[in-house]
């Protein structure tokens, strides 16, 4: 790991502003519910966070934490409400900031798979390198080729998502991911819609990927992952960073009593 900050997330927050049905248990008269009421959640409250180079930084938390939420604006899939997040020297979160290089930069692998049902695996790996990255048919047909055998899918170039298993979907969408030649990659609960024995397949390709060196920014409650690859776990709840530190300080020996509460149901 180089001392090198990949990742530099200051003071974030996003508020998702949301409008609610009054509760009619609380106001049996009223017949009808005449108005929304209009609230809102700090999804991310004030969250600092940095990501060095080659550093595998895990996530944890309930649900609801707001740990998809804050990978999502790290790729400015959602807009920060006030902080700042850096991707090297580019500020994401700037109005005027290049959308398309920091996308190019930080690859993400989403719990749905998320693949294009109407190309076979090869395809949907070669696309963004053909359409986005301007690539000839030869350069991209092996780095396609390079990709499948990284994932272990050779055998299944030709294959559509529907008949892949889900476990081979995810690697199909981690090779995807990895033909933009990304820098970072954001990994939100990859595993946790697949069966058992599928979950390792994806986690070793991701354990692979960690030992190469890439910088990773994982939501997982997968403590075999955890341990194994991640050099920083953080804990979030309710939108906040509640303790950071290495995986053994925080499943061993947290210090804060909401990470105990919270690790004795996930271990
Ligand atoms: N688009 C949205 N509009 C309104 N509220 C949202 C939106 N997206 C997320 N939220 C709310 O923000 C909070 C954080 O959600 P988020 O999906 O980031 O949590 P999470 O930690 O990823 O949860 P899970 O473990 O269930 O995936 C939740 O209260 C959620 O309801
Ligand atoms: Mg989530």
């Amino acid at each position: 790991m180089s001392s090198k900050i990949k990742i530099r997330i200051e003071k974030a927050t996003k508020v998702f502003n949301t409008f609610q049905r009054e509760d009619p248990a609380k106001n049996p008269r009223q017949k009808r519910v005449k108005k929304l009421k209009r609230s809102h959640i700090f999804a991310v409250k004030d969250v600092d966070l940095i990501v060095h180079q080659g550093e595998v930084v895990l996530v944890i938390g309930p649900s609801g934490s707001g740990k998809s939420t804050l990978l999502r604006c790290v790729n400015r899939m959602e807009d920060l409400t006030s902080g700042s997040i850096w991707i090297d020297d580019i500020c994401v979160t700037e109005s005027k900031a290049d959308i398309r290089k920091v996308r190019e930069e930080v690859g993400m692998v989403f719990q749905s798979f998320n693949l294009f049902p109407h190309l076979n695996a090869f395809n949907n790996i070669a696309l963004a390198p053909k359409v986005i990255k301007k690539m000839g048919k030869e350069a991209a047909f092996n780095k396609a080729n390079g990709l499948l055998r990284r994932v272990g899918l050779v055998d299944k170039a030709e294959s559509y998502p529907e008949q892949l298993s889900g476990g081979q979907q995810q690697r199909v969408a981690i090779a995807r991911a990895l033909a933009m030649d990304p820098h970072i990659m954001l990994f939100d609960e990859p595993t946790s819609a697949l069966d058992p024995e599928m979950i390792k397949e994806v986690l070793d390709v991701m354990l692979s990927l960690a030992r190469d060196g890439m910088t990773m920014l994982v939501v997982s409650h997968e403590m075999g992952f955890a341990r194994a690859a991640a050099h920083r776990v953080v804990f979030m709840d309710k939108g906040e960073v509640v303790e950071e530190g290495a995986p053994e300080k925080i499943f061993d020996d947290p210090d804060k009593e909401r990470t105990k509460r919270f690790l004795k149901h996930i271990l």
